[in-house]
């Protein structure tokens, strides 16, 4: 049966991927991009992959809480129901990443962005809705400080600590949900698959980017990711897994959702 799916960063690697894999499969897809002409691209792609695709194109630089607010202001004007989001798009190294507020860039879009867009658009998923969110092997203890802002990070830290906190606040969400859902989902795609962000990052070619989009789809549709709400699901190695300990400490997960609010009362209208 076809689904209406979000997936954001759907113009470039394992997140393009997936969209030619759901299309392909006759989903609807919200597809979410930066770049009008990369959204031209992935929308003539798509149309390859299946003529008759149902796809709309989203824009919003995410690491602008102004237009992820707009972004998903037009999705809930437009859609009564999303079946799920893929919460893909992500940033590791980048030149300058200090954004507005002397926030970093990767906790911004790498957190902020799919706290504000998941939180705004859950209204739409049913009880059977999923929420897929992009984590990583990459995990490292969350500093509030650098999150708010007043400590600097290397780039190898800022990405490690936004996609612990992503997977932290998965499993927040999760817990409060459990009894109505939809089911929240905490994803790492598996490693070093050859996207742009691991070419630049790495210097190396990277595995086969179906891998990821694999697993994306079949945590965003099929029946085997049913019981998932609340779970983290490793791709290295081909299972659910227990998360990195502070994802299971309700009193940790709670302080960094407290100061993700702290944040967004500060810079959010
Ligand atoms: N590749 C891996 O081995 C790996 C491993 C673990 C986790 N992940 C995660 O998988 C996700 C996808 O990454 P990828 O490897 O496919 O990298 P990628 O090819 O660089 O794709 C990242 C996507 O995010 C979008 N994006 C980045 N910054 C944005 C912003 N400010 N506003 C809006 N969109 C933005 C990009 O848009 P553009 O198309 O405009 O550049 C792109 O579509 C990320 O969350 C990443 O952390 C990847």
């Amino acid at each position: 049966m076809s689904k209406t799916i979000l997936i954001t960063g759907a113009t470039d690697g394992i997140g393009l991927e997936t969209a030619k894999t759901l299309v392909g499969q006759g989903h609807h897809l919200l597809i979410h991009g930066r770049s009008e002409k990369k959204l031209t691209d992935t929308i003539a792609q798509l149309a390859n992959v299946n003529e008759e695709g149902n796809v709309q194109a989203y824009k919003a630089d995410l690491s602008d809480m102004a237009q992820v607010q707009s972004l998903c202001t037009s999705i809930s004007e437009e859609h009564e129901k999303l079946d799920a989001i893929i919460n893909n798009a992500g940033v590791f190294n980048v030149p300058n990443a200090e954004t507005q507020y002397g926030l970093d860039l990767r906790f911004v879009v790498n957190l902020l962005a799919p706290y504000i867009i998941t939180n705004k658009l859950i209204s739409l998923l049913p009880a059977d809705g999923r929420v897929v969110n992009l984590s990583s092997a990459a995990q490292a203890a969350v500093n509030l400080d650098a999150l708010a802002g007043h400590v600097g990070l290397d780039s190898n830290q800022a990405y490690a600590q936004s996609k612990l906190a992503l997977t932290m606040w998965s499993f927040h969400l999760a817990k409060s949900l459990q009894d109505t859902g939809p089911s929240i989902i905490a994803v790492n795609p598996a490693s070093f698959l050859g996207s742009k962000m691991v070419k630049e990052a790495y210097g190396v070619e990277g595995k086969d980017l179906q891998v990821g989009a694999d697993i994306l789809v079949r945590a965003a549709t099929s029946s085997e990711f049913d019981n998932a709400n609340g779970r983290y699901y490793d791709n290295d190695n081909g299972q659910f897994l227990p998360p990195h300990p502070d994802a299971l400490n309700p009193e940790k997960n709670q302080r960094l959702v407290d100061a993700i609010e702290d944040i967004l009362s500060r810079i959010l209208n």
